[in-house]
């Protein structure tokens, strides 16, 4: 990303599942959150029988794919609002013997099974959701996971910027979508030029203010607060060098739980 070069124009990934598939599984950072993510949804489903795990926002299903056909799991629902990454998923996990459930719909707004949720997962969820609905998202999270269940939230996380100032902002996810690139570069080199146009796409839209809405940290931990919900496990997977490694940006997964301190749900 040069700043000041006019990009030409760049593929987008948005509703396309093969091209939403090739640019996440080019990225190290995003892949070492989204395993984290499973693994630690395998670690809990080890511990349980019989449990019901919600993947929201679950797109191409590609955050459910460690944990899916897990023998803990009696019922798995995968919500979405992209049609197209919904069928992607259903035809990529129709051969199961307990296929998950997919349902179109928004985050917040749509009903969904009232089953006791032990597990829900959120990979990239949080950061779709636009900035004023946000708190709404995980007040409802802190509704369905009621006293027992478990969240997990994998997120990528902005260098800190002045909220005010859009230039700032713009600043923020171009300088963490630059160590994004490099990572990239570095780890996967036979990385075709497609799928690096593919990240630079995900970058325009954190600029543009469109379908992307990642924030700082404090946000997050904010809204995580404000919830309900408390965190038990935080785990930085990316990067552990480079420009953002000496500050609070980069992937995180967090293991949340409502707080029990607080009122009965
Ligand atoms: C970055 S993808 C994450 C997909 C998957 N969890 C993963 O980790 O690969 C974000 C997903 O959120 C979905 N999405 C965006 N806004 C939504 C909303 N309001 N309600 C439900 N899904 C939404 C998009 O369609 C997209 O599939």
């Amino acid at each position: 990303m040069n700043e000041g070069n006019v990009l030409p124009k760049l593929p987008d990934y948005k509703d396309n599942a093969e091209l939403y598939e090739l640019e996440e599984k080019s990225r190290p950072d995003e892949m070492a959150m989204i395993n984290t993510a499973g693994d630690i949804a395998i670690q809990l489903l080890n511990n349980l029988n019989n449990s019901n795990v919600l993947d929201i926002c679950c797109g191409t299903g590609l955050s459910m794919e460690k944990f899916v056909n897990h023998p803990s799991i009696s019922k798995i629902v995968g919500l979405d609002i992209s049609q197209e990454y919904l069928d992607f998923a259903k035809k990529k996990y129709s051969n199961l013997s307990n296929p998950p459930i997919f349902i179109k719909g928004d985050a917040i707004e749509e009903d969904l099974p009232d089953y006791k949720w032990n597990i829900i997962m959120m990979a990239s969820a949080y950061h779709h959701i636009e900035n004023d609905r946000k708190l709404h998202f995980l007040k409802r999270i802190s509704n369905l996971l009621g006293k027992n269940g478990y969240g997990i939230i994998a997120e990528n996380i902005l260098p800190k910027y002045n909220i005010d100032d859009e230039k700032d902002y713009s600043r923020s996810v171009k300088l963490f979508y630059n160590e994004v690139l490099k990572t990239t570069k570095l780890l996967n080199p036979d990385t075709c030029e497609r799928a690096l146009d593919l990240i630079k796409r995900v970058a325009k839209y954190g600029i543009d203010g469109e379908y992307e809405y990642k924030v700082s940290l404090d946000i997050l931990l904010h809204h995580i607060d404000c919830s309900g919900l408390t965190i038990i496990k935080q785990n930085k997977v990316w990067p552990n060098s480079g420009a953002l490694s000496k500050t609070n940006a980069g992937n995180y997964v967090f293991l949340v739980k409502n707080n029990i301190l607080c009122d009965e749900k």
